[in-house]
């Protein structure tokens, strides 16, 4: 048979288990604590791409998917890598662009952000 001190030992662990659930149980968040109103402002971004030649279609093809500034903040590139990127858009992640606009694009992008 178990001695008396081995009983009283599982019973103050058994108590002691349970205070501390009634604990964790009292620090829950209330429902009107999760269901709360917050407000938060985001950063701002460029709105639309810099005048010039070609602004247009980068205002109305690279602005679906991310911001210009997404394309404005990258470093410099040539002509032929702005083609490559934006085919890489057009291939890799669906672009809508018509083929036939990428060389005016790819000028107009060269002329804000171009490197010789
Ligand atoms: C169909 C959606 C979509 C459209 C439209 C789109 N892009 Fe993107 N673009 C993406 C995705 C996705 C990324 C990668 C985002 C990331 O890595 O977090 C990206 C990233 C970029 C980058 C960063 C460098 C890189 O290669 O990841 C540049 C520059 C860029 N896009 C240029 C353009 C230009 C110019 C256009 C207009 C022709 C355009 N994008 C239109 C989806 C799109």
């Amino acid at each position: 048979m178990k001695s008396p001190n081995v009983l009283i030992l599982i019973l103050l662990a058994t108590v002691g288990i349970s205070a501390a659930f009634a604990e964790t149980a009292q620090k829950a968040p209330s429902a009107a604590a999760l269901n709360r109103t917050v407000s938060v402002t985001l950063p701002d971004s460029e709105q639309v791409f810099p005048p010039g030649a070609g602004a247009e279609i980068a205002n109305s093809q690279c602005m679906i998917c991310h911001s210009a500034g997404m394309v404005t903040r990258q470093p410099p590139l040539r002509f032929g890598e702005w083609k490559a990127e934006i085919n890489k858009m057009r291939t890799a992640y669906g672009a809508p662009i018509p083929a036939e606009q990428v060389e005016e694009l790819a000028t107009y992008l060269t002329a804000i952000k171009g490197k010789q």
